[in-house]
């Protein structure tokens, strides 16, 4: 299929774009840059050899929409494109909602103009905020905490509005839980711009001796060690879940939401323990008082994934932490540093 991939120069955007490639689907990107570069298109072209086609662009841009969407047999969306920063938004609430949901308007305006129904949207965990109930199950009340988190959770209703209007519509909303690692080529990663906010990206940081500690925000929650428990999942298993979805609603009209996760649930010390073997660096700690809008413990029921999309998690903690760690030490500078040479290590395909 030809598939228009939105944000597709981003985190998990980009590991989407190698999977589809993999998978012989044709992907255009379109993406405005406000939050990664266009190195990440030489370094999919490294690891696949196609250089998907690229337009610079932001989503609310409708002309440029209509002339991607003329110029390519657009068959189904990937819609990535968003801020997603939970501090930023509650900093800037309206950038938050106009920047996300006026795109995603946008965006499904020009899709049904052109006739193209099929859409898998990046949903997010945030959008149960503090549900205390683990695992957390798809059918459960959302309540997002943040006006990030509200974005996400509006971009839901406007789709589940959409597909209810218009049954041509086969959408899928995927929330993920935490998405850590990286390609196991160690070409592409999570890249944050500043000081890192999630938790292995700064591990990742203090392994390179960049910062010299980590904050380990609360160790009296309700949990085994007092530390917060999430449910972290590798990129490369997140970028399959994706091309499944495509798949799935091809054949499947409707509105299907998922969640993305292991099922299993790692507290920041076992991660920690956990990064320092993988990585065989000491990763120095200080306790501080827990996080604003932080919640103790976040772990999925995929099975809804399992039984219909026929997805589930292949990697291990262990894996998801090697790749990770392969990428930063390679990459101290992430995606600043253009790419010299080949691949760095590129595994037999299995
Ligand atoms: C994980 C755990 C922290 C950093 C966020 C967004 C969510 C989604 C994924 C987009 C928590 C602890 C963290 C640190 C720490 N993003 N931690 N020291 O908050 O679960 O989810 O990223 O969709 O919307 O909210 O991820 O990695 O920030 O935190 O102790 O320096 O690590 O308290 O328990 P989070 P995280």
């Amino acid at each position: 299929m030809t598939i228009l991939v939105t944000g597709g120069t981003g985190y998990i955007g980009a590991h989407t774009t190698v999977q589809l490639i993999e998978q012989n689907h044709e992907v255009v990107i379109i993406d405005n840059l406000s939050n990664s570069t266009i190195e990440p298109l030489r370094r999919i072209e490294a690891i696949t050899g196609v250089m998907p086609r690229f337009y610079q662009g932001s989503v609310q841009d409708s002309q440029l929409l209509q002339q991607i969407f003329q110029r390519h047999n657009i068959e189904a969306v990937i819609h990535f494109a968003g801020a997603k920063s939970v501090g930023e938004s509650v900093a800037d609430p309206l950038a938050y909602y106009h920047n996300n949901i006026a795109s995603t308007v946008t965006l499904c305006q020009t899709m049904s103009h052109f006739n193209v129904f099929n859409l898998v949207f990046s949903s997010s965990a945030a959008v149960y905020g503090n549900s205390t109930k683990v695992p957390v199950i798809e059918s459960m009340t959302t309540q997002a905490t943040s006006p990030y988190g509200r974005t996400k959770l509006m971009i839901e209703q406007i789709l589940e509005d959409l597909q209810m209007t218009d049954s041509r519509w086969s959408i899928a909303r995927l929330r993920y839980f935490n998405p850590i690692g990286a390609h196991y080529s160690g070409l592409i990663g999570e890249d944050p711009q500043g000081l890192p906010s999630n938790l292995v990206p700064y591990i990742c940081q203090v392994a390179l001796g960049s910062l010299d500690k980590l904050s380990v925000f609360g160790d009296d929650y309700d949990t085994p060690d007092g530390t917060g428990i999430r449910d972290f999942i590798h990129v490369a298993d997140l970028a399959d879940a994706h091309e499944k979805a495509i798949r799935y609603i091809a054949n499947h009209a409707g509105l299907h939401t998922f969640n993305l996760g292991t099922g299993r649930g790692y507290s920041v010390l076992e991660m920690i323990c956990a990064f320092e073997q993988a990585s065989s660096k000491p990763i120095p700690y200080i306790i501080q008082p827990r996080r604003e809008g932080d919640i103790g413990k976040s772990w999925a029921c995929a099975k809804r994934a399992k039984s219909m999309l026929g997805w589930q998690a292949q990697h291990n903690l262990q894996q998801m932490l090697q790749d990770a760690w392969r990428w930063q030490k390679h990459n101290p500078e992430g995606y600043k540093q253009p790419l010299l040479g080949q691949p760095i290590s590129l595994r037999m395909a299995s």
